[in-house]
C-alpha cells in the first residue's frame, strides 16, 4: 500500500495502461483483460489488474492533469516497480490533416510547466517516448488499420486556455495535439530508466471546433487499448 494506492505489492504488473478517467480503467479491464480484478478504489481512483494473452497488465487511472498522474506514476515506479507504462487518452487535434477519432502516438511532448520543473531549472529537458514502444505501436496501429500520425503533442496546464496564441506558435511548429499529462509521464519514466508511451485518439479540434460525441467515444477508447496492450507485448 502506498499514500494513494491501496493495492498489495504483488498486485500490481510490470505492465501498467493508464487512462485518465478510472471508470474508463474499469471499462478497459473488462473489456481487455481476463481474470480483472480490482486492486486499488482509493479516492475513486479505480485500477484493476488481469491478464492479456497470458501476460499480468494493470489498468490504472491516472487523473487529469500532471500533479495528478505524477503521483500515481511515482508511486507505480517506486513502490510497485512497474517497468512498462502507456497512457491511453484523448486530446485536442491541431494539425488540419489530424482529424477525430484518429490516433496520435506522441513522440515527445512539449510543455511550458511540468510538476519535474524543480528539478530542471535551467535545463529545458525534451521528454520522449520509448523507441521500442512506439515503433511496436506504430505497427499494432497499422494492422488495425487506424490512421495514425507521429510526432510532437503538447502537454498543456490548463484546458481552458486564456492564450490561444501559444497554440499558434505550437501548430506552426508541427505539434499534432495537445492534452495535459504525456510530459510528465516521459519525465518519470527517464529518471528511473522505465519505458514509456502515449496513445492518444483525437477527440476535439481546436481549429475546426468538431468534438467526437460521447456515444463513439468508446471505438476509439477501444482501438487505443489494443494498440497499447499490442505494443507492451510485441
Ligand atoms: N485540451 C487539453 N486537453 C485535452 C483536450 C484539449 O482540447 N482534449 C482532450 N484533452
Amino acid at each position: 500500500m502506498t499514500i494513494h494506492i491501496g493495492a498489495k505489492k504483488g498486485d500490481i504488473a510490470p505492465t501498467v495502461l493508464m487512462p485518465g478517467d478510472p471508470l474508463r480503467a474499469k471499462w478497459a479491464a473488462e473489456n481487455f483483460l481476463s481474470d480483472a480484478r480490482l486492486v486499488n478504489q482509493v479516492r475513486g481512483m479505480l485500477g484493476y489488474t488481469g491478464t492479456y494473452r497470458g501476460n499480468p497488465v494493470t489498468i490504472h487511472g491516472s487523473g487529469m492533469g500532471m500533479p495528478s498522474l505524477s503521483i500515481y506514476v511515482n508511486e507505480l515506479i517506486r513502490d510497485y516497480d512497474a517497468q512498462t507504462l502507456i497512457r491511453i487518452g484523448s486530446c485536442g487535434g491541431m494539425q488540419p490533416q489530424v482529424g477525430i477519432r484518429d490516433v496520435i502516438l506522441a513522440m515527445t511532448a512539449t510543455t511550458i510547466n511540468t510538476p519535474s520543473a524543480g528539478i530542471f531549472k535551467e535545463i529545458n529537458f525534451a521528454p520522449c517516448a520509448d523507441y521500442g514502444l512506439l515503433s511496436a505501436a506504430v505497427e499494432a496501429s497499422k494492422s488495425k488499420g487506424a490512421k495514425t500520425h507521429v510526432g510532437g503533442i503538447y502537454s498543456s496546464d490548463v484546458f481552458y486556455d486564456e492564450r490561444p496564441d501559444l497554440n499558434e506558435q505550437l501548430t506552426r511548429h508541427g505539434i499534432l495535439g495537445v492534452e495535459m499529462e504525456a510530459a510528465e509521464l516521459y519525465n518519470l519514466a527517464a529518471r528511473y530508466g522505465r519505458r514509456a508511451l502515449v496513445v492518444l485518439t483525437v477527440s476535439d479540434h481546436l481549429q475546426t471546433g468538431e468534438a467526437l460525441p460521447a456515444d463513439q467515444r468508446e471505438q476509439s477508447f477501444g482501438d487505443m487499448v489494443e494498440i497499447a496492450l499490442e505494443a507492451a507485448f510485441a
